[in-house]
This record gives structure tokens, C-alpha cells and sequence, in this order.
């Protein structure tokens, strides 16, 4: 559905001198650089699954993102979309795209969201049975109706965020690419839309490239990943396989009326390379690294030393994992 061969996106930048002379200097004698934004870049994405594109802060997301939607061109390589090269046809690939990009609007700011609506249903020819109930969708899960009546210029962001999601879903379309979605939204309506878009994906397969900095949106949608550093795929598989790359897990414990202080200090000498903590109640939860220690080594340490009446091994969490790549650029 989405193919990326060796994509590669620069930009020129100016060259920067540091202090008011510098400044002045470049003002004359201009010196460019090159910044590859994208950096050969290969992936697919197969038809209908819904993929995360994580990465942190100027990684590339929303640049590839735009070659993807058609918005810009490579610098070399090329990307194909439902087998469309998308710079090249944009106007084929828009009938099969729909797109969000949080920071900014694909909206017309003079008009209020029914109006836009309607223009966007003759742009994208949509037949009138699915436009109503697409409608009957956005009301329900985004409260679309409330909007009706206000210029899209004078929507608070979150209102225009539900505009714009649905306006990316309003024509049926294959893929989506989302990028920052949920940027203003309250804690339920970030729920409706993650509902919204499984609802879609669930009923008419729609594909999903989606990047978002909130952790909640890529558990809640997606089931595969792909991170980018500095322009560069460093992981593309499932998100359980992304997890497992957390280079910590955790057991917690609940080890009876023991003097949790004296039980804590006898884990860190035990396992010196574990962390032992007191997590309330009777309970302590041990953090171990896995390239040190081994879950058999901790549990029959713990198991020796405690009389354990209650026992839980959370899975790593998400947030974690994207902390350390993002630290180090790296996953196992
Ligand atoms: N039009 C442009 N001209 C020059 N440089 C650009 C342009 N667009 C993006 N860049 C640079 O390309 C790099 C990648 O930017 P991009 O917007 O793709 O990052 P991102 O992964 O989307 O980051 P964020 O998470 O902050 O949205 C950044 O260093 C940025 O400064
Ligand atoms: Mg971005």
C-alpha cells in the first residue's frame, strides 16, 4: 500500500556564524548547507495495517509525510502509494489519501466546517450515501454538529482538530497519514478519535501512517512501528517487538509483614544491579536490567528470600522504550 525506496529528502540551509558579526557577515557572503532531512529511507506499509511513525523532535516524520501526501518532491528515491508516485499524480493520490497534519489547517478558514464539507464532497465526488453516513459517524464519535456554525478561523484548536480529522476521513479514503492528530485534544475526545479511526480501519481497512507524541494514540491505534533518528529507520516491526527492546523490566511483590527497609536493602545486595523500591503497602517492586540479569536469576533470588503472597510482571511500558531510543537513538 505505502513503499518507500531509499527516500531522500534535503533541504539548504544557511550557513549560521555565531554573534552579531556573524549575522552581518551572512548578510553578504552566503554559505549554504545541506541537511538531509530524510536519509535513504526504505519501508512498506501493507494494506490495512496501521503503522506509528515514531521519531523524536526534527527526526523526519512530517517531511517524509509530505513526500508521502504529495506536498513535496524527494531529492532521491521515491515512495508509491496505492502503486501512485504521489509528487507526480498529486491529484490521483489525493482521491485516495486523506491527510491531518496538526500544525496546520487543510481547511478553508473563511468558511465554517459544513460549508467546507460540501465543497470537499465535490472535489472528492463522494456519492451522497457515503457522505451522510460519514456524517452520522463524525457526530457521533467528534460531535461535529457543535461546530456548524463558526468560521473555521474562529475554532478553538481542539474544535478545529475534529474538523480536520474528519474532513481526512470524509471520502472513504485507502490510507491515512496523520501526523500529530490529537495535538489540542481533551482526554475524551483523543479516546473518540482513536475509536474513530480503529472504527474505520475495523470496517473498511483504511491503512494508517501515524505519528504522534502522545504515547496513548500509538498503544491505542497502532500494531506496527517504525522510528526514525536523524532522518534514518533505526526499527520497523510490531509494536510488541518494539517492547521488548525496553532494556529494564519489573516485577512487584507483596512479601507479607517483612521490614520492607531491611527487605529492600537485602535485594540491592543480593542483585547489585537491580533496583529495589517500596511501592506501598507491603509491596516492592524490583527494576532490573535484562542484559545483566535474567527473570529466572530475580525471581529465584526473590523467591529464596521472601515469602511472597502476591506476585505481578507488568509488561514494559511504551513510554519507557521510546525514552531510551530517543536518549540514544539506538534499539536492541
Ligand atoms: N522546509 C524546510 N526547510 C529547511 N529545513 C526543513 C524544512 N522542513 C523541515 N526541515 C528540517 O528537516 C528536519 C526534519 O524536520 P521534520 O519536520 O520532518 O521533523 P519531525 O520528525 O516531523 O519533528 P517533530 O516531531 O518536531 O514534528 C528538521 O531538522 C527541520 O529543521
Ligand atoms: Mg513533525
Amino acid at each position: 500500500m505505502i513503499r518507500a525506496e531509499a527516500l531522500t529528502k534535503e533541504f539548504r540551509k544557511y550557513e549560521r556564524r555565531p554573534g552579531l558579526r556573524g549575522s552581518l557577515g551572512t548578510l553578504f557572503s552566503r554559505k549554504y548547507e545541506t541537511h538531509r532531512a530524510v536519509d535513504n529511507i526504505s519501508f512498506t506499509v501493507e494494506a490495512g495495517a496501521k503503522m506509528a511513525y515514531l521519531g523524536a523532535n526534527g527526526a523526519g516524520k512530517s517531511t517524509t509525510i509530505k513526500m508521502l501526501a504529495g506536498i513535496t518532491t524527494p531529492t532521491s528515491g521515491r515512495c508509491l502509494v496505492n502503486g501512485i508516485e504521489p509528487y507526480l499524480n498529486r491529484r490521483a493520490n489525493a482521491q485516495s489519501i486523506g491527510v491531518v497534519f496538526g500544525q496546520r489547517t487543510q481547511l478553508w478558514w473563511d468558511l465554517s466546517v459544513p460549508d467546507s464539507f460540501r465543497i470537499l464532497q465535490r472535489i472528492y465526488d463522494i456519492p451522497e450515501k457515503v457522505y451522510r453516513r460519514n456524517l452520522r459517524l463524525f457526530q457521533e464519535y467528534l460531535d461535529i454538529d457543535a461546530l456548524a456554525s463558526t468560521q473555521v478561523r474562529k475554532l478553538s484548536l481542539g474544535q478545529r482538530m475534529r474538523a480536520e480529522i474528519a474532513a481526512s476521513l470524509l471520502h472513504d479514503p485507502k490510507v491515512v497519514f496523520w501526523d500529530e492528530p490529537t495535538i489540542g485534544l481533551d482526554v475524551i475526545l483523543k479516546d473518540a478519535v482513536r475509536e474513530l479511526i480503529n472504527h474505520f480501519n475495523r470496517e473498511l481497512g483504511t491503512t494508517v501512517l501515524l505519528t504522534s507524541h502522545d504515547i496513548g494514540d500509538i498503544t491505542s491505534i497502532c500494531d506496527q512501528v517504525l522510528v526514525v533518528d536523524r532522518g534514518k529507520v533505526i526499527h520497523q516491526g510490531t509494536l510488541q517487538e518494539l517492547i521488548s527492546t525496553a532494556a529494564y523490566r519489573s516485577i512487584s511483590f507483596e512479601c507479607g509483614r517483612q521490614d520492607l527497609a531491611a527487605a529492600v536493602a537485602a535485594i540491592e545486595e543480593a542483585l547489585p544491579k537491580a533496583i529495589a523500591t517500596a511501592a506501598g503497602g507491603h509491596r516492592i517492586r524490583v527494576d532490573y536490567p535484562i542484559d545483566h540479569l535474567t527473570s529466572k536469576e530475580v525471581l529465584s533470588c526473590l523467591l529464596e528470600r521472601f515469602d511472597i503472597t502476591d506476585f505481578y510482571a507488568p509488561e514494559p511500558e511504551l513510554g519507557s522504550v521510546v525514552r531510551e531510543i530517543y536518549g540514544t537513538g539506538k534499539t536492541a
